[in-house]
């Protein structure tokens, strides 16, 4: 597949990079604030995360440190296939420390809500959420992220590390797809 035959299967961009860019400077200087004089755990879901990961952590005016969760529900598919599997083994302790779990998209919440519930059995200091997009109308659990970048309808999107089937997580924005990328 070539560049351009990425670029081709996009119907409609959501949020261009500067758009972004300004959202997570806002998170940023609202959690700089909330958590001003604490050093902070940011833990990364895989793979989705990565990226906003890298921008927001650049952006915060705090001791942050970094560890990454596997969290996986979706397979190959445009749908969460239910069963949330989650990688805790390589994450360092979290017992006593002030975890903001940093996530690409919530959905259904299955995952957030598996992922904060096994946090809170290592006794940390505090676990908050900060997630880039929110599809709160595909909810099936009754998990509220504290930190939302963007609130969305219920459209499949790719780019700035979300994918399809593990492609278009490079493109610098956030857009939705044409059927025939998911359909062919
Ligand atoms: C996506 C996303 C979240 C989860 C959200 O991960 O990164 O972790 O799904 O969906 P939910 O609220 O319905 O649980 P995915 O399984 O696509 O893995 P990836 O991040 O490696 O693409």
């Amino acid at each position: 597949m070539a560049f351009a035959d990425m670029t081709d299967d996009i119907a409609e961009v959501l949020f261009d990079e500067d758009a972004i860019a300004r959202r997570v400077e806002e998170l940023a200087a609202t959690i700089t604030a909330d958590y001003a004089g604490s050093e902070v755990l940011l833990l990364a879901t895989l793979k989705g995360a990565v990226i906003f990961l890298a921008d927001l952590m650049r952006a915060l005016q705090l001791p942050v440190c970094v560890d990454f969760v596997g969290a996986t529900s979706y397979g190959g598919s445009t749908e969460s296939s239910g069963s949330v599997r989650l990688d805790l083994d390589s994450c360092g302790d979290m017992s006593g420390r002030h975890v903001l779990i940093v996530e690409d998209i919530v959905d259904t919440g299955r995952t957030l809500t598996k992922l904060v519930d096994a946090i809170q059995g290592q006794a940390p200091a505090s676990v908050r959420t900060c997630c880039l997009l929110d599809k709160p109308s595909r909810r099936v659990t009754d998990f509220r992220p504290d930190y939302v970048g963007f609130e969305i309808a219920d459209r499949f999107v790719v780019g700035y590390g979300l994918d399809f089937s593990q492609r278009y997580r490079n493109l610098p924005y956030i857009a939705v797809l044409k059927p025939r990328a998911y359909e062919s």
